[in-house]
């Protein structure tokens, strides 16, 4: 087996986020205006085969994870002859998904088949008409039988709600109610401020003020130990089947044990979240690059990469962060 490969700040590279498609289906609005984005046109982005081929390539510097996520997988055909190319790919051990919950409920005893042990999917509230606020489409009911399927496929499944000022503070409660009878981790995330919105200097609801918040109606949390290179602090709850997460992803206070690279749907290679994209790994595959040739640039780009990625795009001259919308970067 091949050893893990670290950047000169001692991070290892275990998992690779791709981004399968920029299109969605739903239209959050801390992500994309009604309109939508401008999505890549579809020759741009990268094909099943050319992700197989880098997964691959990947798997072989020690990478063992990949998470797809999009914009919406379950958008783009063919989301599932995908995974089960990934499958079996030697060395990948850990199949997940970001999903919406929209498309994917019939899809989940495929899943499960397949060896797809954990889904995460995003859900900001549990009442109808806040959902369609929130998302500017009706489809509560769908995502909710996505959720049942998964718990009755036995396929572990966190739950992301971005927290908002002003728009669900009010369904955080509710949400983490539901670790009271069930195996979920419910998890809570800081807003990130994308999608054209400003970098605001102070957040309202931040992952202390979150935990306060939730403590106050259910009792002090108990800290559980938390995976290097998780995202998420996570907490147990006194009688509760499931977990809370608290993901500081404005705060960044995971940083220093950041494990993963990206890959945008056009082929770009993201050592961070808030980077413009380092390599153009589509134009390497698409040019004729050899195996090795494309191994040594992703080394490259993942031994040189910033300590922390926030921090260095701001100091860039004329940055223009939180231009991008996450369903590009894949979250
Ligand atoms: P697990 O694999 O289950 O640990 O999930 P994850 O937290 O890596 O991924 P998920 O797609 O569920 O993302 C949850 C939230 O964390 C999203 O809002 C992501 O944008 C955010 N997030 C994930 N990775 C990073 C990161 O490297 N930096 C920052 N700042 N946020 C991140
Ligand atoms: N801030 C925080 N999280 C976000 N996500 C999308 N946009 C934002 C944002 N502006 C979350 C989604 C999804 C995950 C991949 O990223 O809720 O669960
Ligand atoms: Fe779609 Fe996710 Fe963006 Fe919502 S946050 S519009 S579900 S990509």
């Amino acid at each position: 087996t091949p050893t893990v490969l670290y950047d000169s700040h001692g991070r290892p590279l275990e998992y690779v986020r791709l981004a399968v498609t920029d299109r969605c289906n739903l239209r959050c609005f801390y992500c994309m205006p009604e309109e939508g984005i401008q999505y890549v046109p579809r020759q741009e982005l990268l094909t099943y085969e050319e992700m197989t081929r880098l997964v691959t390539l990947l798997a072989g510097l020690g990478v063992r994870k990949v998470r797809l996520t999009g914009g919406e997988p379950f958008v783009r055909r063919g989301l599932m002859g995908f995974i089960e190319q990934l499958t079996h790919i030697h060395g990948i051990n850990d199949i997940s998904l970001t999903t919406n919950g929209v498309l994917t409920a019939p899809h989940v005893p495929e899943l499960a088949r397949m060896g797809v042990r954990a889904v995460n999917l995003s859900l900001d509230t549990l009442d109808r008409a806040r959902f369609h606020q929130i998302t500017r489409r009706d489809e509560l009911p769908q995502v909710l039988d996505t959720f049942y399927a998964l718990l009755a496929a036995g396929i572990r499944v966190k739950i992301n709600a971005v927290v908002m000022d002003g728009q669900n503070i009010q369904d955080l409660i509710p949400l983490a109610e539901l670790t009271r009878d069930l195996p979920v981790e419910m998890r809570f995330i800081e807003e990130m401020p994308f999608n054209g919105g400003s970098h605001a200097a102070t957040l309202p609801w931040n992952h202390r003020r979150i935990r306060e918040h939730l403590e106050q109606h259910f009792g002090a949390f108990t800290p559980l130990p938390t995976p290097v290179g998780a995202t998420a602090s996570e907490y147990s709850v006194a009688g509760h089947q499931g977990t809370i997460g608290i993901i500081a992803a404005y705060s960044r206070t995971f940083c220093g044990t950041c494990n993963r690279i990206r890959l945008t749907a056009e082929g770009g290679v993201k050592t961070c979240l808030y980077d413009q994209g380092v390599l153009d790994i589509r134009a390497m595959l698409r040019g004729g690059s050899s195996d090795a040739d494309i191994v040594a640039a992703l080394t490259n780009a993942f031994r040189y990469r910033a300590a922390n990625g926030f921090e260095a795009e701001s100091q860039r001259p004329l940055h223009q962060l939180s231009f991008e919308s996450m369903s590009t970067i894949g979250g």
